[in-house]
């Protein structure tokens, strides 16, 4: 299989060093080429062998109903098919119906449980229904995945306060709703949250800052619930990825003033990776293994900002 992938004509200094990632930045004028590697890592049927493969020893999600947000592709689906090898029983969320359903039937045709629900996180009604939907259906929440996200880039001189907006009410309202409407169900489970930050709230980010400002937020939002729930035994982690190979990484548009020679902040130095590259952090996050470890971010990141 391959796939069409986007990159910046040669306006764009190239990137010597990273191959895989160059192929993936778009500019003003762009050229298309096929990217076989890239297709790989994204192929469904291998990321689901090796999450199952990676997973065949532990159960640790026996019994326990995990919602996972942006369940429908990238580092959401990722961590659904884990956590569902793992035992658990899934509700696979997603603004994209078809998407979150594809990855609930690859859960069942696994020999696993999974529901998909349709929901836009940043909707307030949705949420709420889409939490009493999952608890009704299931009995009970033990986690939380908030995974769904968007990534633009711009500069900061020409963002348009509506774009600046989306990002926010999907990047840092939607989370704080799933969070709002699921912790009642977690102090019950004695459960927990694994929240989606990224490098890009720890370091800068070219022509981030929308995004930056949301990943931000995410994190230091995550560190207030995890000290105000504690002691009702929740928890609340986040994952702070960079260079995932997923849907939101394809076919990135640059603003015209986009420095490349700044790319280094945000390509992995041994090579973008699928979302099984995450995964099992998150799985861990999420489950007993991480009993005592709330309010921390992990970086999965490729050793980018080390
Ligand atoms: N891929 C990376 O390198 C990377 C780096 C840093 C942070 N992240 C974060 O990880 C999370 C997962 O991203 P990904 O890389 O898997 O991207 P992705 O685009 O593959 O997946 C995001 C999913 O979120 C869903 N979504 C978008 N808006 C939504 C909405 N309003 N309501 C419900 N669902 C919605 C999309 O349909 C999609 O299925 C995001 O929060 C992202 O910001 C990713």
């Amino acid at each position: 299989m391959t796939i069409a992938v986007t990159r910046a004509d040669n306006t764009a200094p190239p990137l010597a060093g990273w191959p895989l990632p160059a192929a993936r930045y778009s500019a003003a004028n762009r050229a298309t080429l096929t990217c076989p590697a890239a297709a790989a890592m994204l192929a469904t049927p291998q990321l689901l062998s090796l999450i199952t493969t990676r997973s065949a020893t532990m159960r640790r999600f026996e019994n326990k109903v995990v919602l996972v947000t942006g369940a429908g592709s990238g580092i959401g689906q990722g961590s659904a098919l884990r956590i569902a090898a793992e035992g658990g029983s899934l509700f696979c969320v997603d603004l994209d119906q078809a998407s979150a359903e594809g990855t609930a039937q690859q859960i069942r045709d696994a020999g696993g449980e999974a529901t998909a629900h349709a929901c836009d996180v940043s909707n307030e009604q949705q949420v709420i229904d889409c939490v009493a939907a999952c608890v009704a259906h299931y009995g009970s929440l033990y986690a939380v995945i908030n995974m769904a996200g968007i990534l633009r880039f711009d500069d900061t001189r020409e963002i348009e306060l509506g774009k600046w907006q989306k990002v926010l009410d999907v990047n840092v309202t939607g989370t704080m709703l799933f969070c709002r409407e699921a912790l009642p169900h977690l102090i019950d489970s004695g459960g927990s949250i694994v929240n989606a930050a990224s490098t890009a709230a720890l370091a800068g980010l070219p022509c981030g800052t929308a995004y930056s400002a949301s990943k931000g937020a995410v994190l230091a939002m995550t560190r207030s619930i995890a000290i105000d729930f504690a002691k009702q035994g929740v928890r609340a982690n986040c994952v702070c990825p960079g260079d995932i190979n997923s849907g939101m990484t394809e076919g990135i548009e640059w603003p015209a003033t986009m420095d490349f020679d700044l790319m280094p902040r945000i390509v992995s130095i041994s090579g973008a990776k699928g979302p099984e590259a995450i995964s099992g952090v998150i799985a861990m996050l999420a489950s007993e293994d991480a009993i005592h470890i709330t309010g921390e971010d992990i970086r999965v990141d490729g050793g980018t900002l080390s």
